[in-house]
């Protein structure tokens, strides 16, 4: 999946999701004073901000394919080297690192396992690779009832509940594959509230990320009736929807 937007799209459209998932995430993944993280798929900097936060700026390395993110990630991050790669090729010697996360990347994943493989060889014996994805799976991540109505409009839709991680048990699976051993698996949630309707929809039309993509490629009457759809899922404003990652952690 190719992330071509602005910063400050993916930012309203699903950073105010990611950002809270930062610290249980990291929490997650045992980052501690002293160690030296890389963070895979970094967008424009939800987690790398929060590692910042742990480690300071010289023992954090990021990358991402995307140009526009890897920009803002430098921009919002000073001192941080924010290289652009994906995760099947990082630009690192082996061992480089104590521990590798990946935030909410793992389903775009051109191939999952490959891309954990990599995360596995830049990180030090013993070290940790760690990764979360939404439970697009079960429907309890943050955009379950925006597919739940897009499934309705359009019973044809490729929404996301099949990609990598996104099932309950799948990030154990591929940790195992990718060669990580004493794979543990859980559950994050965060708590992000919605003062009305608008705040919740809007950024669905701003084109970021499979749901984006789907909404803004609809013509304005389809469009409308997706909206009423969703419109008639949600619980009276203000609501907190569901928002599950599947997270796992394995050791090197
Ligand atoms: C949902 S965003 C998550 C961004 C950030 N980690 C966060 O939590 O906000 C998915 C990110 O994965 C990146 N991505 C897509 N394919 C990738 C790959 N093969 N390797 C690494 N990152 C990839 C995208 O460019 C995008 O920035």
């Amino acid at each position: 999946m190719t992330f071509a937007v602005g910063a400050d799209a993916y930012d309203r459209f699903m950073g105010r999701y990611s950002v809270p998932l930062a610290s249980p995430f990291a929490d997650f993944a045992a980052v501690g004073a002293g160690q030296r993280v890389l963070d895979v798929g970094c967008g424009p900097g939800a987690l790398t901000a929060e590692l910042v936060a742990r480690l300071g700026p010289d023992a954090v390395a990021a990358v991402d394919p995307s140009e526009s993110f890897v920009d803002a990630a430098r921009e919002r991050n000073a001192g941080v080297s924010v290289q652009r790669a994906a995760a099947e090729q990082l630009p690192f010697e082996d061992e480089e690192f104590d521990a590798a996360l990946a935030q909410l990347v793992v389903h775009f994943m051109a191939d999952p396992v490959a891309g954990l493989r990599e995360m596995a060889r830049v990180t030090r014996r013993d070290g940790v690779v760690a990764a979360c994805v939404w439970d697009h799976g079960g429907g309890q991540g943050p955009l379950g009832l925006f597919w739940e109505a897009a499934r309705e409009l359009d019973p044809e839709v490729a929404d996301e509940s099949q990609l990598a991680g996104s099932r309950q048990g799948h990030l154990t699976e591929l940790f195992g594959a990718a060669g990580l051993r004493e794979v543990e698996e859980s559950v994050l949630s965060v708590s992000v509230e919605h003062p009305s309707f608008e705040d919740w929809w809007e950024p669905f039309t701003l084109g970021v990320g499979p749901a984006g993509v789907f909404a803004a490629g609809l013509d304005p009457d389809r469009r409308a009736e997706l909206r009423e759809l969703c419109r008639q899922k949600l619980p009276a404003a203000p609501f907190v929807p569901p928002a599950r990652a599947w997270v796992a952690r394995g050791l090197i």
